[in-house]
């Protein structure tokens, strides 16, 4: 009998983590290793929101809280649906969980009964998947095209519909493409979503805040009012406000399915850090120039970084219209040969190439389900970025230019 459930057999480790595992050897090795590869800002927390932790401790406020989240905190969640999104969810019909990860979770383990299906439009976060899987769901992979601008459109999503669809996951501003649906896309992705009342809608809008240029932040439950009853919006401070390891995340949506939420989070992690949750008040609700600071710095970066990328033999990336990765398409490069003989075969081998020729750690696209891609993370400092990018450069032109036989 083997002591690791049959459940996680069809469930694999994060590629993203594995290829940060592997930079890591490296260094350890005391190689020059260049990681662009993990998603999360270098920035640290802002002051103001990392005293309000600070505070909470002093005061004691570290007892167990409702396991929805403190009262306070979902207040302040609700101002922010208002003042950002336009969105009127009651108190009641909001959840805290220890990141944006454990609310999209606790939904899917809430709603699925075996064999239900969930749309996955891809390339998409590593995790959908395997959560869905985990939930005893059926992801079903759509794939969405780079000349579709990595949208999912509403052909693919009618032919994808079934009797036993519950879900459509929505990633927008996107990981790992940058891409973003405006209020048209979505709107044109509700048109058929009116005729199969069975699919609900899972808006993860963890990117919110990192949008640039002309592009707009649209939600599904305010670009279509009538579905606002059949969508959770899930949102979190972790990429808005540089608290990756604070864990809270949260999630608004239909009463029925928030309580039932709450059920699964009351019977494991219970609630997400008093002391988080007294951070999170100040990060949603206090004074909020960081976030259009960091989305400045941001933007710098992506510029830098697909100007360079662009100039890699082999290599192309649109500009990426809202997150922090760049999606960055290697065709070319596959079936070329290296200096020491070997041949690029796929995105994985392109990725370890890169990283054992010129130290750079990036994550193959097959980890998101898409290929021939990689994904390059620019939330790392403008130097990195552009020694980074240079290495890729060098990188492809030692490539040979012809193709192995
Ligand atoms: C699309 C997407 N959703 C959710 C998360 C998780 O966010 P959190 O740190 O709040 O759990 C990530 C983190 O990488 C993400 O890329």
């Amino acid at each position: 009998m083997s002591l690791v459930s049959g459940r996680l057999k069809s469930i694999r480790p994060s590629q993203t983590k594995a290829t940060a595992a592997r930079a890591a050897a490296l260094k350890a090795e005391g190689k020059d290793i260049v990681s662009l590869s993990l998603g999360e800002p270098d920035f640290d927390t802002p002051a103001h929101i990392a005293e309000a932790g600070i505070r909470a401790i002093r005061e004691g406020r570290t007892r167990y809280t409702t396991v929805a989240g403190t009262a306070a905190l979902r207040e302040a969640i609700r101002g922010k649906f208002l003042r950002d999104n336009n969105l009127d969810y009651s108190v009641d019909q909001i959840t805290v969980g220890c990141g944006a990860k454990q609310v999209v979770f606790d939904a899917l383990f809430a709603s699925l009964e075996p064999g239900e299906e969930v749309i996955v439009p891809t390339p998409c976060w590593v995790s959908y998947p395997d959560m869905v899987r985990l939930a005893g769901g059926e992801p079903i992979l759509v794939e969405c095209l780079e000349t579709d601008g990595f949208k999912l459109t509403p052909e693919r999503l009618q032919r994808a519909i079934a009797p036993r669809t519950k879900w459509l996951m929505l990633n927008s501003p996107n990981n790992p493409t940058g891409a973003v649906y405006g209020a048209d896309d979505l709107g044109a992705l509700a048109e058929i979503l009116h005729r199969h009342p069975q699919v609900h809608v899972l808006s993860d809008d963890i990117y919110e805040k990192l949008v640039y240029g002309e592009a707009g932040f649209a939600t599904m439950a305010g670009a279509a009012p009538d579905l606002f009853d059949r969508t959770l919006t899930i949102n979190g401070v972790s990429k808005a406000s540089a608290m990756t390891g604070w864990r809270v995340g949260y999630g608004a949506g239909p009463i029925e399915l928030i309580k039932a939420m709450n059920v699964i989070q009351g019977q494991t992690t219970s609630h997400t850090s008093s002391i988080s949750q007294h951070a999170a008040i100040e990060a949603i609700a206090g004074d909020q120039s960081h976030v259009a600071a960091f989305r400045v710095e941001f933007e710098n970066r992506r510029d830098l970084v697909i100007d360079k990328i662009n100039r890699a033999p082999g290599l192309s990336c649109r500009a990426p219209d809202g997150a922090f990765y760049a999606f960055v398409n290697c065709e070319s490069v596959i079936g070329r040969r290296t200096a020491n003989g070997g041949v690029i075969e796929s995105d994985s081998d392109f990725v370890l190439y890169l990283l054992d020729e010129v130290g750079v750690a990036v994550v193959p696209g097959s980890g998101f389900l898409a290929s021939p891609y990689f994904r390059i993370s620019y939330a790392s400092a403008i130097a990195d970025l552009a020694d980074g990018c240079d290495r890729i450069i060098a990188a492809c032109t030692r490539l040979a230019e012809d193709r192995a036989a």
